[in-house]
């Protein structure tokens, strides 16, 4: 949440601040701000998406050669111009951005208040960059050396840029659970909240560890400190020829590119294959993740115990990381997370490791403080996801966990392991006729567009892909809908069932199928308008669908991956009806670095 992308050296800082920040937009997109030096400071905000302040931006002032720029996701206070960053002290000397939330922010801000210091936004970051000037000032500190005490005082998470006028050939930096990138470049310095936005300037980044302080100046040195402004060494990464895509190409989103990229992303997933080891001592397998990267895990856990015969929980990671489980040496805490930088699921994997856990994430993106923290990682290999609804993510979280499952079983039955592995070489091709067919679900999206909810059935591991396309309606869409397992519509939610209801019911065949049939004919005969996701070749009775949607036959064990890739589709046209935007939709970020 919040991106953050500043500029220190000989080039015009503005270009490299819109650029970047319009890369970090999937972060947070509800105000955007700059402040670039040049003499005087030129500090520039604006509520909305990153092109309101381009557009704001185009008659101000915007030259100079160092600056910082920030594209917010609210946190504290609402979205509008005066709580977009850059802040400033005071005293007008100091400005910062900030991604992160400082926890403590009131008690610091009284003690503020009562030392004469007057607030003008809501946020908890005008209470960070008043603190370090109090300490500036009251104890007559270098910026520096203010920062890092007003670090030590803050509790929460932070990566910040300080700029201080008195000092303008530099800008400071810090970070603790936020992501931080340094791009170093030649006689110039980037700092971003990932490496995408540095791609095509720098060629060597550090991935800046918590509590860790940068100085920079506009030569392009750099140096690291400790908070107690001890020098230290960071490890040096190349991304020399990293090839970071970010274009929509031909489509008309990201998310539709995305979803049609998942041919391809299985593919490649298929063909390299997986480096991860589940290891001899383990009794179970404790899942942790949050939103579709949980859903991903609900479906592993059905398939791992199925296939392979181990123990699995899912736990949401928000949970999980509070409610004090009992764990020990022989639980494998294994993380999903597409982005590798979620609050809870770090939080989440944190607490497993010092409970003595081992420890494992699946995720896409390299080099994220989950990639980082835990004993074994296994990447996606989806390439960006820029969408915030996510999808070909999923897919390969789910081809991962295929990967898992053979493997387990190469080692105890051969067999089974050579039958499912056939099974998923027929993933990729299945995955485009999926996307090919179906031209119908446009016209049910529209249908469906008319409604206010929606609710989503399925039995088995059909289940979870109900709650994922429920969630995937919900995000873009704005419709109300909810997954539930198909069993228990009559405990409660069939009340809601009525004429004005959709029902999307998902069925394959496997052992749920009458099952499920028989919940959804129970919809209908409340007069709920059925929508029926099954594979080609399932009768049903001819009265019970208002529509259908056919999927290519395929095996129960990738069936999950081809019968979400409907309700991706059902989802994202049903957003387009409504004229909404799917890759940004209201009040969400794609990576979600706040509990
Ligand atoms: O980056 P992560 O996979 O850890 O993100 C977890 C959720 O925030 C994410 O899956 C969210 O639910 C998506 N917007 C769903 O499309």
């Amino acid at each position: 949440m919040c991106g953050i992308m500043a500029y220190i050296g000989k080039k015009q800082a503005y270009p490299i601040l819109l650029n970047g920040l319009k890369k970090l937009e999937y972060r947070g997109y509800d105000s955007s701000g700059v402040a670039i030096m040049n003499g005087s400071l030129s500090l520039l905000k604006k509520e909305g998406k990153v092109q309101a302040l381009e557009t704001f931006a185009e008659t101000r002032k915007t030259e100079g050669n160092i600056g910082i720029g920030h594209t917010r996701w609210a946190t504290h206070g609402i979205p509008s111009d005066i709580n977009a960053h850059p802040h400033q002290s005071q005293s007008e000397r100091l400005t910062i951005v900030h991604n992160g939330i400082i926890e403590n922010h009131e008690p610091l801000k009284e003690m503020l208040i009562k030392h004469g210091y007057k607030f003008q936004s809501s946020t908890d970051t005008e209470v960070l960059v008043q603190l370090i000037e109090w300490y500036q000032k009251r104890y007559n500190l270098t910026t520096i050396v203010a920062f890092s005490r007003a670090l030590q005082d803050v509790e929460g998470s932070f990566a910040v840029v300080l700029f201080d006028v008195y000092d303008p050939t530099k800008l400071f930096a810090a970070r603790r659970q936020s992501p931080m990138v340094l791009g170093i470049g030649e006689k110039e310095c980037m700092i971003s909240s990932d490496a995408m936005p540095l791609a095509p300037y720098v060629d060597q980044v550090v991935y800046v560890e918590d509590d860790v302080i940068i100085e920079t100046d506009d030569t392009g040195e750099y140096k690291f400190f400790d908070l107690n402004l001890t020098q230290i060494d960071q490890p040096i990464s190349d991304i020399k020829n990293a090839s970071i895509a970010y274009d929509m190409g031909e489509f008309e989103s990201f998310m539709l590119k995305e979803v049609h990229e998942q041919t391809e992303a299985a593919h490649r997933l298929i063909t390299s294959g997986i480096d991860i080891n589940i290891g001899k001592n383990i009794d179970r397998i404790i899942i942790t993740a949050c939103g579709t990267s949980w859903h991903s895990g609900l479906i592993a856990e059905y398939m791992i115990e199925k296939f392979a015969r181990i123990n699995v929980e899912v736990e949401y990671a928000s949970e999980f990381r509070y409610r004090d489980p009992v764990l020990s040496s022989r639980d494998l805490v294994l993380g999903i997370s597409q982005s590798g930088e979620t609050a809870d699921t770090i939080a989440a994997l944190q607490m497993a490791k010092n409970a003595g856990c081992k420890t494992m994430a699946i995720v896409n993106t390299a080099n994220s403080t989950i990639a980082r923290m835990v004993d074994q990682v296994s990447l996606l290999n989806a390439g960006p996801e820029i969408g915030v609804a996510s999808t070909k993510a999923f897919t390969n979280q789910l081809v991962t966990f295929c990967l898992l499952i053979i493997n387990l079983l190469e080692d105890s039955n051969i067999d089974l392991a050579y039958d499912l592995k056939s099974e998923l070489q027929k993933l990729p091709s299945l995955i485009s006729r999926t996307l090919k067919a179906n031209e119908n679900i446009v016209d049910i999206a529209a249908y469906i567009s008319q409604y206010k909810s929606a609710i989503f059935l399925g039995r088995g591991t059909m289940y979870p892909v109900a709650l994922e396309g429920a969630l995937k309606l919900k995000e873009i869409s704005y419709i109300h809908a909810e997954g539930y397992p198909a069993g228990e519509m009559k405990h409660g939610p069939i009340a809601l069932v009525d004429n004005k209801m959709p029902i999307i019911g998902i069925c394959n065949e496997d052992k749920h199928l009458s099952k499920t049939i028989s919940n959804i004919q129970e919809m209908k005969a409340r007069n709920g308008i059925i929508i029926l996701l099954k594979s080609e070749g399932i009768h049903i009775p001819k009265e019970l669908a208002d529509f259908v949607i056919e999927t290519p036959r395929c095996h129960e064990f990738i069936a999950p991956i081809i019968q979400n890739i409907p309700l991706q589709l059902l989802a994202y046209h049903t957003a387009t009806t409504l004229e909404l935007d799917v890759d940004k939709p209201r009040n969400l970020a794609k990576s979600v670095t706040v509990e």
